[in-house]
């Protein structure tokens, strides 16, 4: 995937993907090495509800998690950001018309191994739960592919990759 050329200029970058592909560790990077100011989404949520997302999901529903999530992403402005968004953050189209005016979009990509390997022992996996198993992870991850791709401006592959790496690469490819 190439950057269309009036993109370029856009600074800011969103990253997306499915859980465990590595977007808070590889935000938490480009904050610290590069000077970005980091919004991340899931946190927002944790900060408006004064409770776990796993908590949000349980007492309120779905629906409920993904307006506020919708709501977030509408207020983001600002220069030089970085915003991991949630797995599911691309389920609406609005979100990624949103995240499009303000951000190049960067998909982080790794097999259903890979993310079992990093998140396996999260309680905090709402859509998980009780079903921290490959082939769900496999399905669920298949449901969203094209949603992930079409919102992309750029994909890395994460697999096999240190934060550092996956970050170094994110910087090159996007000239930041
Ligand atoms: C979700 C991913 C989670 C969180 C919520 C829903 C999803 O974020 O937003 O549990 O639908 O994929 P991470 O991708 O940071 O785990």
């Amino acid at each position: 995937m190439t950057f269309k050329m009036e993109r370029e200029t856009v600074k800011n970058i969103a990253l997306i993907g499915f859980m465990g592909t590595g977007k808070s560790a590889v935000s938490r990077f480009l904050k610290e090495r590069c000077g970005y100011q980091e919004i991340d989404v899931d946190q927002r949520i944790v900060q408006m509800e004064g409770m776990p997302i796993a908590e949000i999901f349980r007492i309120q529903g779905e629906e409920y998690f993904r307006d506020l999530e919708s709501r977030v992403i509408a207020g983001i402005r600002g220069e030089n950001l970085v915003i991991p968004c949630g797995g599911g953050a691309v389920l609406r189209k609005e979100n990624v018309e949103n995240l499009k005016k303000i951000s190049r979009i960067v998909l982080l990509l790794a097999t259903p191994k890979t993310v079992l390997g990093r998140i396996r022992h999260s309680s905090d996996r709402p859509l998980l739960k009780g079903k921290m198993d490959a082939g769900h992870i496999a399905e669920l991850m298949e449901k969203r592919r094209a949603l992930y791709e079409e919102a992309a401006d750029l994909a890395v592959v994460t697999d096999g990759k240190t934060v550092g790496e996956v970050s170094r690469e994110i910087v090159e490819r996007a000239g930041l």
